[in-house]
């Protein structure tokens, strides 16, 4: 999602520029070209080689260098970005940029610049909470920009409060959106992932080794593609973007009920979670004692089949989208399933892939579609899903 992209980093003189550091790293890594706009204050925190070293690009400060003015001036970096990252947002470039004031390169660029903004602003509590502040941020944030943070913690000052810049992987959840078309826009999309835990009795539960990363994945893509998703989380499923609504459940009965709460208005339900197959007939109060029993029978009972179920419903969303993790026979399975399910398409995949970052599969649509899919990560699983899902005729 990032390979490729233009990124520039306009890094203000506050305290917690060392932290943007680690966000030129990780955009790096992430396959982004990134280049950075110092002011004259950032660089009293920290060098600009950091910074050159980190991108391979030269770090730029200067709007009087008759060099860099030649070779990658204001003009030419403002249209070279995909998008900009302001941060650490500071007080005093936040009023600069809400005023139009252009007195240095970063702020003359961003008179020039007309892409896609994300600021992250860090300063203490109030100096955030000054009316100036919050009148600037207004001003900006109508102008389109987008914001992300300031989170509330400990400060570099020693106060508690507003006004700690947010985590590097926020702002990169944040900057996400700004880089992708929204074909979703309008639409629901549910999904559920993870494990599901049943009582045994106050300690022990039955469950598996499900990770939800890559249901987690899925609704992330989702959301940054414009779609309003709800995740329905087991117990343990990996983080996901800020834009996703997360509804942490436990047992499969209580993942039921709340899928069936949110695909009454969704457009697409996609049911990744491993959802137990059975629960304990009698959850134990307490715990259990082992007794002198050397064989123990416990009864299991069925649990709902929760993508059978949303596919059953009248108002179900007009695509519904199973997986089913098999040892053997995939295709074949994954045939059944369809058919017994009732659900427009199945993504098959090897029982090998849960809980580890192996990918790939199958998709196997009503329409008849068999097509394989070899993915080198889970994220280029998810993508490849949700690229069949979107061509999906209903
Ligand atoms: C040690 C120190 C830490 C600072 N931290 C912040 C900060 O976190 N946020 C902020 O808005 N200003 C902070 N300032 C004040 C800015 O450095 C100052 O307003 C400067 O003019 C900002 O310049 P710039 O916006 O061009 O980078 C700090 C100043 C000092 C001396």
């Amino acid at each position: 999602m990032l390979t490729g992209k233009r990124i520039l980093i306009g890094i203000g003189g506050g305290i917690a520029v060392y932290k943007i550091a680690e966000l030129a790293r990780m955009l790096t890594k992430a396959g982004a070209k990134v280049r950075c706009i110092m002011t004259k204050s950032a660089c009293e925190f920290v060098t600009p080689l950091t910074f050159e070293a980190l991108t391979g690009y030269q770090a730029h400060t200067a709007l009087f260098d008759l060099t860099s003015e030649r070779e990658m001036g204001h003009i030419a970096l403002a249209r070279w970005a995909d998008a900009v990252i302001i941060a650490p947002a500071t007080a005093s470039l936040l009023a600069r940029l809400a005023h139009g004031i252009a007195d240095d390169l970063l702020t003359t660029t961003m008179q020039v610049c007309d892409k896609p903004v994300l600021l992250a602003p860090a300063m203490n509590t109030s100096m955030w909470e000054s009316e100036a502040t919050q009148r600037n941020m207004a001003t900006l944030c109508g102008r389109g920009m987008h914001c992300v943070g300031p989170d509330e913690g400990e400060l570099a000052c020693g106060e508690s409060g507003s006004g700690r810049l947010s985590d590097v992987r926020a702002i990169l959840s944040g900057l996400l959106p700004l880089l992708t078309d929204k074909p979703f826009i309008g639409q629901h999309w549910v999904i559920n992932a993870g494990p599901t835990e049943e009582a045994w009795d106050d300690v022990r539960i039955l469950t598996n080794r499900a990770s939800g990363m890559l249901g987690a994945l899925l609704a992330d893509l989702a959301a940054i593609m414009g779609a309003s998703v709800s995740l329905i989380a087991g117990p343990g499923t990996a983080d996901t973007h800020p834009g996703v609504m997360r509804r942490n459940v436990s047992t499969a009965l209580e993942m039921l009920t709340v899928c069936e709460l949110e695909a009454s208005a969704a457009s697409v339900f996609i049911a990744t979670a491993a959802v137990s197959d059975f629960r304990f007939a009698e959850p134990v109060q307490g715990k259990l004692k082992r007794g002198d029993t050397d064989n123990l029978m416990v009864e299991l009972i069925a649990n709902p089949d929760i993508v059978a179920h949303i596919a059953a419903l009248p108002a179900r969303p007009a695509k519904v989208i199973a997986f089913a993790a098999e040892s053997d026979n995939h295709i074949d399975h994954a045939r059944s399933k369809l058919v017994k399910k009732h659900v427009d398409a199945v993504v098959a995949n090897d029982i090998a892939n849960i809980g580890s970052d192996k990918a790939g599969g199958w998709w196997i649509s009503k329409h008849g579609e068999q097509i394989a899919i070899e993915a080198e990560s889970k994220l280029d699983f998810a993508k490849q899903i949700i690229s069949h899902i979107t061509e999906l005729n209903r």
